[in-house]
């Protein structure tokens, strides 16, 4: 007798919906994932890599000069100095990352806090590690934090809090005022942090991502996880890191070494390579996107669909009540693919309990721009 552990979970939507999309030839604004070409000098080094015979495992914490990289970036970035052979952990991916994070701290019965909308791998793994998910919507419209709720959800068996800025889905941002108002909520509990910093390098609008790795009193119990996927326009690479107190990390270590045991070898070369000759990369990211995603809401402008202000990530949501207010999100997800054409993610699966009258949907703007140009045309026909 087969007993599921994840008995509720199907397949995740943004495979549905990618797959949607190819069956119904729909410009695929779903998933999370750049149309174009990353940097030619990192697919050079990848090869070069490659045919040099960087084909075996790599050490299991991940390679030293990647992890250098990683440190000094942070170093420049956020202003801490990492010890990176104690502090720094290569890994296959962010979803590998936040996964072994959560094995290594949760135990059966504990309770994991989770902020609606949330990324749709943070349940699944409390859960598989026997912890129990609470869930505290964010505020609408702005997608803030509800000071009230996420003090109430704390209990003596909270051992972990989940944060994910710049936030996926909505693009919003935590601020140094709100990591200080967390640090101070977080000192009567026994409780870890887990930062979801996946596109950290993604801020807009002259903003600043404020890490928790530039707060001393919250990188004291924190993994922060990043994606290089995110950062240099390769999502198919699988390749993320984790920085982390000395403690905490070799906790994850011990879960990561029999999870997967290492990164890709050739690819965490190729990345190194590239983070040292090229830092520029991420000064001029934030330019690069933000102008994908001006022309993106310029170019809906005529339509009927309202841009909801985005200062983060790739996605930007937009609000559809004024084309069909009858249908849901997942709905109206299905009815855009197949009636316009394009393809989007519905934000209620990103929620426990979605709110009754959600009418956005997600579409990701990291694409070229005639891509956009086209999925805007077919949206304002709408
Ligand atoms: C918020 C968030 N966390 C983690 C990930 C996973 O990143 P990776 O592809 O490196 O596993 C994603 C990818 O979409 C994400 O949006």
């Amino acid at each position: 007798m087969l007993r599921s552990k994840l008995p509720d979970l199907g397949i995740t939507i943004f495979t549905r919906m990618t797959q949607l999309a190819q069956e119904t030839g729909a410009i695929n604004l779903s998933q999370g994932f750049p149309d174009f070409a990353p940097p030619a000098a990192l697919l050079d080094a990848a090869m070069r890599h490659l045919r040099d015979g960087q084909n075996q495992y790599a050490p299991m914490t991940g390679i030293a000069s990647l992890r250098e990289q990683v440190a000094h970036k942070i170093a420049r970035r956020y202003g801490r100095q990492l010890d990176s052979q104690r502090e720094v952990t290569i890994v296959p991916g962010a979803t590998e990352a936040i996964f072994c994070a959560i094995q290594a701290v949760v135990q059966p019965g504990d309770e994991v806090i989770l902020l609606d909308p949330s990324y749709d791998s943070y349940a699944p793994s409390v859960h598989l590690a026997g912890g129990r998910c609470v869930h505290v919507p964010l505020q609408q419209p702005d997608f803030s934090i509800d000071w009230q709720r996420l003090q109430a959800a704390f209990s003596p068996r909270t051992r972990l809090l989940i944060i994910n800025s710049p936030h996926n889905p909505s693009g919003a941002l935590i601020s140094r005022a709100d990591l200080d108002q967390l640090a101070a909520l977080l000192r009567g509990h026994d409780a870890w942090l887990l930062s979801d910093e996946v596109y950290e390098h993604l801020v807009y609008d002259g903003q600043l991502h404020a890490s928790v790795l530039a707060h001393d009193a919250l990188y004291q119990r924190a993994f922060v996880v990043s994606s290089f996927g995110k950062t240099y326009h390769v999502t198919g690479w699988k390749t993320g890191y984790v920085a982390a107190p000395p403690a905490l990390t070799d906790e994850l270590r011990k879960v990561h070494q029999y999870v997967n045991f290492c990164g890709v070898t050739p690819l965490q070369h190729a990345l190194a390579d590239f983070m040292a000759a090229h830092p520029e990369h991420l000064d001029e990211l934030p330019h690069f996107y933000q102008a994908k995603r001006d022309l993106f809401c310029q170019l809906l402008q005529p339509s009927k669909l309202r841009c909801v202000p985005a200062p983060g990530t790739y996605f930007q949501l937009a609000d559809y009540s004024a084309i069909r207010d009858d249908l849901d999100d997942v709905a109206m997800a299905e009815w855009l693919t197949r009636e316009a054409g394009v393809a989007a993610i519905p934000i209620s699966v990103f929620y426990r309990e979605p709110p009754k009258d959600l009418r956005l949907v997600r579409f990701c703007f990291a694409k070229q721009d005639l891509t956009l140009q086209q999925a805007a045309e077919r949206l304002c026909a709408l």
